[in-house]
Protein backbone atom coordinates (compact mmCIF):
# COMPACT_ATOMS: atom_id res chain seq x y z
CA UNK A 1 0.00 0.00 0.00
CA UNK A 2 1.32 3.08 -0.91
CA UNK A 3 0.79 6.57 1.26
CA UNK A 4 1.94 9.63 -0.25
CA UNK A 5 0.95 13.37 0.34
CA UNK A 6 2.18 14.37 -3.13
CA UNK A 7 0.08 14.74 -6.80
CA UNK A 8 2.86 13.92 -8.92
CA UNK A 9 4.23 10.95 -6.89
CA UNK A 10 0.39 9.50 -6.95
CA UNK A 11 0.10 10.76 -10.58
CA UNK A 12 3.24 8.51 -11.40
CA UNK A 13 1.96 5.59 -9.63
CA UNK A 14 -1.62 5.58 -11.05
CA UNK A 15 0.09 5.84 -14.68
CA UNK A 16 1.25 2.99 -16.12
CA UNK A 17 -0.95 1.68 -18.59
CA UNK A 18 -4.42 1.91 -17.17
CA UNK A 19 -7.71 -0.45 -18.83
CA UNK A 20 -10.98 1.18 -18.47
CA UNK A 21 -12.68 0.23 -14.84
CA UNK A 22 -8.90 0.23 -13.39
CA UNK A 23 -9.29 2.26 -10.67
CA UNK A 24 -11.89 2.92 -7.84
CA UNK A 25 -11.85 6.11 -5.63
CA UNK A 26 -13.54 6.57 -2.26
CA UNK A 27 -13.27 10.34 -0.86
CA UNK A 28 -13.08 10.74 2.88
CA UNK A 29 -12.38 12.66 5.48
CA UNK A 30 -10.87 10.20 7.80
CA UNK A 31 -11.64 8.78 11.48
CA UNK A 32 -13.27 5.97 9.43
CA UNK A 33 -15.74 3.45 10.43
CA UNK A 34 -17.33 0.71 9.02
CA UNK A 35 -19.25 3.05 6.84
CA UNK A 36 -16.61 4.32 4.74
CA UNK A 37 -14.65 0.79 4.91
CA UNK A 38 -18.02 -0.57 3.87
CA UNK A 39 -17.08 2.07 0.44
CA UNK A 40 -14.22 0.66 0.04
CA UNK A 41 -14.96 -2.76 -0.27
CA UNK A 42 -17.85 -1.83 -2.98
CA UNK A 43 -14.82 -0.18 -4.82
CA UNK A 44 -12.62 -3.69 -4.00
CA UNK A 45 -15.28 -5.21 -5.82
CA UNK A 46 -15.83 -2.80 -8.56
CA UNK A 47 -11.63 -1.64 -9.74
CA UNK A 48 -8.67 -3.15 -9.83
CA UNK A 49 -6.84 -0.71 -7.69
CA UNK A 50 -8.57 1.15 -5.02
CA UNK A 51 -7.53 5.10 -3.69
CA UNK A 52 -9.13 6.06 -0.52
CA UNK A 53 -8.33 9.79 0.30
CA UNK A 54 -8.13 11.28 3.89
CA UNK A 55 -8.25 15.08 3.08
CA UNK A 56 -10.35 17.10 6.51
CA UNK A 57 -11.33 19.71 3.68
CA UNK A 58 -11.34 23.17 5.27
CA UNK A 59 -13.15 24.70 2.43
CA UNK A 60 -16.29 22.85 3.17
CA UNK A 61 -16.49 23.93 7.07
CA UNK A 62 -17.58 27.62 8.01
CA UNK A 63 -15.38 29.50 10.42
CA UNK A 64 -18.23 28.82 13.01
CA UNK A 65 -17.88 24.76 12.25
CA UNK A 66 -15.49 22.03 13.94
CA UNK A 67 -12.56 22.05 11.47
CA UNK A 68 -9.99 21.96 14.16
CA UNK A 69 -12.30 19.64 16.29
CA UNK A 70 -12.81 16.94 13.90
CA UNK A 71 -11.62 13.73 14.75
CA UNK A 72 -8.17 12.93 13.53
CA UNK A 73 -6.91 9.51 13.28
CA UNK A 74 -4.91 8.83 11.03
CA UNK A 75 -2.82 5.66 12.18
CA UNK A 76 -5.88 3.73 12.68
CA UNK A 77 -7.11 4.89 9.32
CA UNK A 78 -4.22 3.53 7.53
CA UNK A 79 -4.66 -0.06 9.73
CA UNK A 80 -8.33 0.02 8.81
CA UNK A 81 -7.26 0.29 4.99
CA UNK A 82 -4.62 -1.69 4.87
CA UNK A 83 -6.50 -4.22 6.80
CA UNK A 84 -9.65 -3.77 3.35
CA UNK A 85 -6.40 -4.62 0.91
CA UNK A 86 -6.83 -0.54 -0.71
CA UNK A 87 -4.12 0.22 -3.19
CA UNK A 88 -3.29 3.71 -2.39
CA UNK A 89 -4.11 6.26 0.52
CA UNK A 90 -3.52 9.94 -0.69
CA UNK A 91 -3.35 11.84 2.42
CA UNK A 92 -2.48 15.14 1.46
CA UNK A 93 -2.14 18.66 3.46
CA UNK A 94 -4.12 21.75 2.65
CA UNK A 95 -1.15 23.26 1.37
CA UNK A 96 -0.66 20.77 -1.22
CA UNK A 97 -4.59 21.00 -2.18
CA UNK A 98 -4.91 24.53 -2.15
CA UNK A 99 -1.35 26.69 -2.49
CA UNK A 100 -1.22 30.37 -1.32
CA UNK A 101 -3.05 31.62 -4.69
CA UNK A 102 -5.64 29.45 -4.99
CA UNK A 103 -8.56 31.12 -6.45
CA UNK A 104 -10.68 28.17 -8.07
CA UNK A 105 -14.58 26.98 -6.82
CA UNK A 106 -16.71 24.85 -8.43
CA UNK A 107 -20.70 26.06 -7.07
CA UNK A 108 -23.22 23.22 -8.50
CA UNK A 109 -26.38 25.08 -8.91
CA UNK A 110 -29.80 23.77 -7.85
CA UNK A 111 -29.08 20.50 -6.01
CA UNK A 112 -27.05 22.24 -3.66
CA UNK A 113 -29.42 24.82 -2.92
CA UNK A 114 -31.54 23.66 0.01
CA UNK A 115 -31.42 21.16 3.11
CA UNK A 116 -27.72 21.07 3.83
CA UNK A 117 -26.97 24.21 1.64
CA UNK A 118 -29.27 26.17 3.12
CA UNK A 119 -28.50 25.15 7.01
CA UNK A 120 -24.68 25.28 5.93
CA UNK A 121 -24.10 28.33 3.36
CA UNK A 122 -20.91 27.45 1.28
CA UNK A 123 -20.51 23.82 2.37
CA UNK A 124 -21.08 22.69 -0.99
CA UNK A 125 -19.27 24.72 -2.96
CA UNK A 126 -16.14 23.30 -0.50
CA UNK A 127 -17.37 20.08 -1.21
CA UNK A 128 -17.48 20.23 -5.28
CA UNK A 129 -14.51 21.83 -5.30
CA UNK A 130 -11.61 19.26 -3.46
CA UNK A 131 -14.29 16.41 -5.12
CA UNK A 132 -13.31 17.92 -8.69
CA UNK A 133 -9.83 18.65 -7.58
CA UNK A 134 -9.55 14.72 -6.33
CA UNK A 135 -11.17 13.54 -9.50
CA UNK A 136 -8.50 15.25 -11.66
CA UNK A 137 -5.58 14.37 -9.13
CA UNK A 138 -6.90 10.41 -9.09
CA UNK A 139 -8.00 9.99 -12.40
CA UNK A 140 -10.62 7.03 -11.11
CA UNK A 141 -13.13 5.41 -13.50
CA UNK A 142 -14.86 4.53 -10.46
CA UNK A 143 -15.95 7.06 -7.61
CA UNK A 144 -17.99 5.48 -4.31
CA UNK A 145 -19.84 7.80 -2.50
CA UNK A 146 -22.44 6.80 0.30
CA UNK A 147 -25.95 7.26 0.69
CA UNK A 148 -25.63 8.50 4.10
CA UNK A 149 -25.22 11.97 2.56
CA UNK A 150 -27.82 12.13 0.03
CA UNK A 151 -27.69 15.35 -0.84
CA UNK A 152 -24.08 15.32 -1.54
CA UNK A 153 -24.12 12.95 -3.72
CA UNK A 154 -26.57 14.15 -5.89
CA UNK A 155 -24.66 17.59 -6.31
CA UNK A 156 -21.75 15.21 -7.15
CA UNK A 157 -23.18 13.42 -9.73
CA UNK A 158 -24.59 16.75 -11.33
CA UNK A 159 -21.06 17.99 -11.31
CA UNK A 160 -19.74 14.57 -12.82
CA UNK A 161 -22.48 14.95 -15.88
CA UNK A 162 -21.80 18.78 -15.71
CA UNK A 163 -18.30 18.85 -15.83
CA UNK A 164 -18.13 15.62 -18.61
CA UNK A 165 -15.58 13.42 -15.58
CA UNK A 166 -15.51 10.27 -17.14
CA UNK A 167 -16.60 8.33 -13.43
CA UNK A 168 -19.28 6.01 -13.08
CA UNK A 169 -20.70 7.27 -9.74
CA UNK A 170 -21.95 4.50 -7.10
CA UNK A 171 -24.12 5.65 -3.84
CA UNK A 172 -23.84 3.32 -1.17
CA UNK A 173 -26.32 2.50 0.88
CA UNK A 174 -26.30 3.84 4.54
CA UNK A 175 -24.08 1.43 6.89
CA UNK A 176 -26.30 1.87 10.85
CA UNK A 177 -25.54 0.83 13.97
CA UNK A 178 -27.33 -2.13 15.96
CA UNK A 179 -30.07 0.11 17.04
CA UNK A 180 -30.48 2.06 13.54
CA UNK A 181 -28.11 5.55 14.41
CA UNK A 182 -26.61 6.03 10.45
CA UNK A 183 -22.72 5.74 10.75
CA UNK A 184 -21.07 9.38 11.06
CA UNK A 185 -17.30 10.33 12.43
CA UNK A 186 -19.44 12.80 14.51
CA UNK A 187 -21.33 10.45 16.47
CA UNK A 188 -18.59 10.20 18.98
CA UNK A 189 -19.12 13.53 19.96
CA UNK A 190 -22.46 12.39 21.49
CA UNK A 191 -22.73 11.73 25.09
CA UNK A 192 -23.88 8.64 26.77
CA UNK A 193 -27.18 9.61 27.13
CA UNK A 194 -27.26 11.57 23.41
CA UNK A 195 -26.52 8.86 21.85
CA UNK A 196 -29.29 6.94 23.55
CA UNK A 197 -31.92 9.21 22.43
CA UNK A 198 -30.37 9.74 18.73
CA UNK A 199 -31.50 6.36 17.78
CA UNK A 200 -34.97 7.65 17.75
CA UNK A 201 -34.04 9.62 14.65
CA UNK A 202 -33.93 6.78 12.55
CA UNK A 203 -37.02 5.38 13.99
CA UNK A 204 -39.37 8.53 13.28
CA UNK A 205 -38.04 8.25 9.36
CA UNK A 206 -38.75 4.86 8.91
CA UNK A 207 -42.07 5.07 10.28
CA UNK A 208 -43.05 8.07 8.15
CA UNK A 209 -41.94 6.66 5.32
CA UNK A 210 -44.00 3.51 5.65
CA UNK A 211 -47.10 6.04 6.63
CA UNK A 212 -46.39 7.66 3.51
CA UNK A 213 -45.87 4.01 1.08
CA UNK A 214 -49.52 3.12 3.28
CA UNK A 215 -51.09 6.40 1.35
CA UNK A 216 -50.98 8.85 3.69
CA UNK A 217 -49.95 12.58 1.96
CA UNK A 218 -46.18 13.77 2.24
CA UNK A 219 -46.75 16.77 3.37
CA UNK A 220 -49.01 15.53 6.52
CA UNK A 221 -46.49 13.21 7.28
CA UNK A 222 -43.51 15.69 6.91
CA UNK A 223 -45.48 17.38 9.41
CA UNK A 224 -45.94 14.70 11.81
CA UNK A 225 -42.68 13.53 11.45
CA UNK A 226 -41.18 16.70 12.60
CA UNK A 227 -43.71 17.11 15.67
CA UNK A 228 -42.40 13.41 16.51
CA UNK A 229 -38.47 14.69 16.33
CA UNK A 230 -39.35 17.79 18.27
CA UNK A 231 -41.08 15.92 20.99
CA UNK A 232 -38.25 13.25 21.21
CA UNK A 233 -35.88 16.87 21.76
CA UNK A 234 -34.50 16.95 18.92
CA UNK A 235 -33.95 20.62 17.30
CA UNK A 236 -35.33 20.14 13.70
CA UNK A 237 -33.79 21.60 10.66
CA UNK A 238 -35.89 19.89 7.98
CA UNK A 239 -37.84 16.65 7.02
CA UNK A 240 -38.51 16.69 3.47
CA UNK A 241 -39.38 14.49 0.85
CA UNK A 242 -37.11 14.95 -2.13
CA UNK A 243 -36.26 13.50 -5.54
CA UNK A 244 -32.37 12.17 -4.63
CA UNK A 245 -31.55 12.67 -8.18
CA UNK A 246 -32.25 16.47 -8.05
CA UNK A 247 -33.32 17.45 -4.24
CA UNK A 248 -36.40 19.05 -5.60
CA UNK A 249 -39.01 18.54 -2.71
CA UNK A 250 -41.96 15.63 -4.03
CA UNK A 251 -45.59 15.87 -3.19
CA UNK A 252 -45.72 12.48 -4.70
CA UNK A 253 -44.55 9.17 -3.20
CA UNK A 254 -43.06 8.28 -6.42
CA UNK A 255 -40.36 5.15 -6.51
CA UNK A 256 -37.17 6.24 -5.90
CA UNK A 257 -38.33 9.29 -3.60
CA UNK A 258 -36.16 9.68 -0.25
CA UNK A 259 -37.23 11.29 2.92
CA UNK A 260 -33.78 13.27 4.22
CA UNK A 261 -33.87 14.79 7.64
CA UNK A 262 -31.08 16.75 9.63
CA UNK A 263 -31.73 17.83 13.71
CA UNK A 264 -29.68 18.81 16.60
CA UNK A 265 -29.09 17.10 19.29
CA UNK A 266 -27.00 19.28 22.16
CA UNK A 267 -24.54 20.42 19.85
CA UNK A 268 -24.50 17.80 17.17
CA UNK A 269 -26.03 17.90 13.79
CA UNK A 270 -27.53 14.27 12.49
CA UNK A 271 -28.25 13.77 9.18
CA UNK A 272 -30.47 10.75 7.96
CA UNK A 273 -32.72 9.53 5.15
CA UNK A 274 -34.69 6.34 4.18
CA UNK A 275 -35.89 5.63 0.06
CA UNK A 276 -39.74 4.99 0.20
CA UNK A 277 -39.50 2.02 -1.33
CA UNK A 278 -37.13 1.00 1.31
P1 LIG B 1 -16.84 11.81 5.07
O1 LIG B 1 -17.85 12.41 5.96
O2 LIG B 1 -15.57 11.29 5.66
O3 LIG B 1 -17.53 10.68 4.24
C1 LIG B 1 -16.83 10.00 3.22
C2 LIG B 1 -17.81 9.12 2.47
O4 LIG B 1 -18.33 8.14 3.36
C3 LIG B 1 -19.01 9.92 1.93
O5 LIG B 1 -19.33 9.46 0.62
C4 LIG B 1 -20.11 9.57 2.93
O6 LIG B 1 -21.41 9.64 2.38
C5 LIG B 1 -19.74 8.13 3.26
N1 LIG B 1 -20.34 7.72 4.53
C6 LIG B 1 -20.24 8.34 5.73
N2 LIG B 1 -20.99 7.69 6.66
C7 LIG B 1 -21.57 6.65 6.02
C8 LIG B 1 -22.46 5.59 6.43
N3 LIG B 1 -22.91 5.50 7.67
N4 LIG B 1 -22.85 4.70 5.49
C9 LIG B 1 -22.41 4.79 4.19
N5 LIG B 1 -21.57 5.75 3.77
C10 LIG B 1 -21.15 6.66 4.65
O7 LIG B 1 -18.35 13.16 2.89
C11 LIG B 1 -17.22 13.54 3.11
O8 LIG B 1 -16.36 12.91 3.99
C12 LIG B 1 -16.61 14.77 2.44
O9 LIG B 1 -17.64 15.70 2.19
C13 LIG B 1 -15.85 14.44 1.13
C14 LIG B 1 -16.76 13.79 0.08
C15 LIG B 1 -14.66 13.51 1.44
C16 LIG B 1 -15.29 15.75 0.53
O10 LIG B 1 -14.46 16.40 1.43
Amino acid sequence: MLVTASIPELRSALAPSRPRGAVGFVPTMGALHEGHLSLVRIAKAEAAAVVVSIFVNPLQFAPTEDLAKYPRTLDADLEQLRREGADVVFTPSAAELYPPDFSTTVHVAGASEGEEGAARPGHFVGVATVVAKLFHVVGPDVAVFGRKDLQQAAVVRRMIEDLDFPIRLIVAPISREDDGLARSSRNVYLSPDERRRAARFPRVLVSAAARIRAGEPVGATEESARRELEDAGFGVDYVEVVDPATMRRTAEARTGAALVAAVRIGKIRLLDNVLLEE
